[in-house]
C-alpha cells in the first residue's frame, strides 16, 4: 500500500501502545523503547507507531510517558526510527495531549487515578472543567491556551520529521484532549470551540492543518478517532465520518478507527473484531481510507477484514505483544511469499511443500 510517497510492505500495522517506561520522568525514550519497537520491525509489520507521545510535559498520560517536546528526545527517537527503517518497516509516531486524563499513575502502580501535584503530578486542562470519573477536575483552556496547544503539536510534528518519522498520527481518541473537544459529553464550551460539530472539531482541524504543514507533501498523516463514546448523546460514527472528511481536507490521509475512553464506566461490547463495524461505517460514509483495530488476533481475521473491504489495513496491539513476529507467522499461515524475513531468522521459516 502506498500513501503519498510512503510504501508499506503489508497492511498489518502496530497500534500505538504506551509503555510508561520513561523512568526518569523526562519523556526520554530509552533502550526499552528501542527493543520494544524494534522487535515489531524485525517481526515484519509494515508500520510501527510509537506510543502516545506527548507534545508537552502536561500532555503526558503518566509521568513515565514519552514526549517529543525537546531536541534531546528527538535525537533519541532518531536512533529508533533508523533501526525500524533498517528492517524495512516505516516508523510512525502518535502525537498526543492527554488533557483531563493527564497526570495519572501508570497501570501497575499501587495507586490509581490522578497523581497529586506533590507526588510529581500536575494540574490538568480540558475543554471544560469536567472531571473524567474520579480523576482530578481539569481547568478549562482559554482560547489563547488552545492556540498554544496547536503550536505544541506543530513543534512536535517538526521534531518528528527531524527524527525520521514518515507517519504522524494525531491522537484524537480514547478520551484524550482532542477527543474531549470532539465529544459533546466532555465539551460544554460556549465559544467557537464548543457547541456545534464544526466548533467541537475546530481544535482537531487546526492541529491536523499544522501537522500537515510540518509533514510536507510526502509524509503521511493519520488521525485516530474514538468513533463512539458508547453513550447516548455522545460522539458517534456518523460524526466521525463527517470530521474524517474535514480532516482529510486539512491534509489527513487515513482515519484510524478505535472507540471509547471518554466516558468513565461506559459499557463497551468487547469481543473479537468489535470495532471493525465502526471502521467499515466510517469508510463507507466518508471518502477517507481507514484502519481497523481491536481484538484482531489471527492471520485469517486480519486478512478477512482487509479483503472484505471493511478496512484498508489492520492495526494490532496486544497480539503483537504476545508475538512481535506475528506478521511473519501470518505470512506462513496464509501461504504468502514475503521477502522480508530477517536473514538471521530464516531457519525458523516453515518449509514450503
Ligand atoms: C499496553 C497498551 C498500551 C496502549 N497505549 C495506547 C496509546 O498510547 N495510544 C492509543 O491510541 N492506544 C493505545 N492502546 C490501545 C491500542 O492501540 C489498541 O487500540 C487496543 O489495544 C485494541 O487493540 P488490540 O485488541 O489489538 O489490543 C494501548 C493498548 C495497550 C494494550
Amino acid at each position: 500500500m502506498t500513501i503519498r510517497s510512503v510504501t508499506l510492505r503489508n497492511r498489518i500495522w502496530v497500534a500505538p501502545m504506551c509503555q510508561y517506561s520513561a523512568e526518569e520522568q523526562d519523556g526520554m525514550p530509552n533502550d526499552w523503547h528501542l527493543v520494544h519497537l524494534g522487535s515489531f520491525a524485525t517481526g515484519g509489520a509494515a508500520l510501527v507507531i510509537t506510543e502516545a507521545t506527548a507534545v508537552s510535559p502536561e500532555g503526558r498520560i503518566s509521568p513515565q510517558d514519552l514526549g517529543i517536546w525537546n531536541d534531546a528526545q528527538r535525537d533519541v527517537f532518531a536512533r529508533i526510527t533508523a533501526f525500524i527503517r533498517s528492517q524495512g518497516a516505516v516508523p510512525g509516531i502518535q502525537l498526543a495531549h492527554a488533557g483531563r486524563k493527564a497526570s495519572t499513575f501508570r497501570p501497575w502502580s499501587e495507586e490509581h487515578g490522578s497523581v497529586p501535584v506533590d507526588q510529581g503530578g500536575w494540574p490538568t486542562v480540558g475543554p471544560s472543567a469536567l472531571a473524567f470519573g474520579r480523576y482530578a477536575e481539569p481547568r478549562a483552556l482559554t482560547v489563547d491556551e488552545i492556540a498554544g496547544v496547536v503550536e505544541d503539536f506543530r513543534a512536535a510534528a517538526r521534531r518528528s520529521v527531524e527524527a525520521g518519522f514518515d507517519v504522524l498520527e494525531v491522537h484524537a481518541a480514547h478520551g484524550y484532549l482532542l477527543n474531549q473537544f470532539l465529544s459533546p459529553l466532555s465539551n460544554r464550551r460556549e465559544d467557537e470551540y464548543g457547541g456545534s460539530l464544526e466548533n467541537r472539531a475546530r481544535l482537531l482541524l487546526e492541529v491536523v492543518r499544522v501537522v500537515r504543514e510540518e509533514a510536507g507533501p510526502d509524509r503521511v498523516v493519520f488521525v485516530r478517532f474514538s468513533a463512539t463514546d458508547w453513550t447516548e448523546g455522545g460522539f458517534d460514527a456518523e460524526q466521525t465520518a463527517t470530521v474524517a472528511d474535514w480532516a482529510a481536507a486539512e491534509g489527513a490521509d487515513l482515519a484510524d478507527i478505535s472507540s471509547g475512553g471518554n466516558v468513565a464506566g461506559a459499557t463497551i461490547p468487547v469481543g473479537p473484531l468489535y470495532q471493525v463495524p465502526l471502521a467499515a461505517e466510517v469508510r463507507r460514509d466518508s471518502g477517507v481510507p481507514v484502519s481497523a483495530v481491536g481484538l484482531i488476533t489471527t492471520p485469517r481475521e486480519a486478512e478477512d477484514v482487509v479483503a472484505s473491504g471493511r478496512a484498508d489495513a489492520v492495526m494490532l496491539a496486544r497480539e503483537l505483544l504476545r508475538d512481535p513476529h506475528f506478521p511473519l507467522r501470518a505470512a506462513d499461515e496464509l501461504g504468502v511469499d514475503i521477502d522480508y524475513w530477517p536473514a538471521q531468522y530464516l531457519r525458523a521459516r516453515l518449509p514450503r511443500s
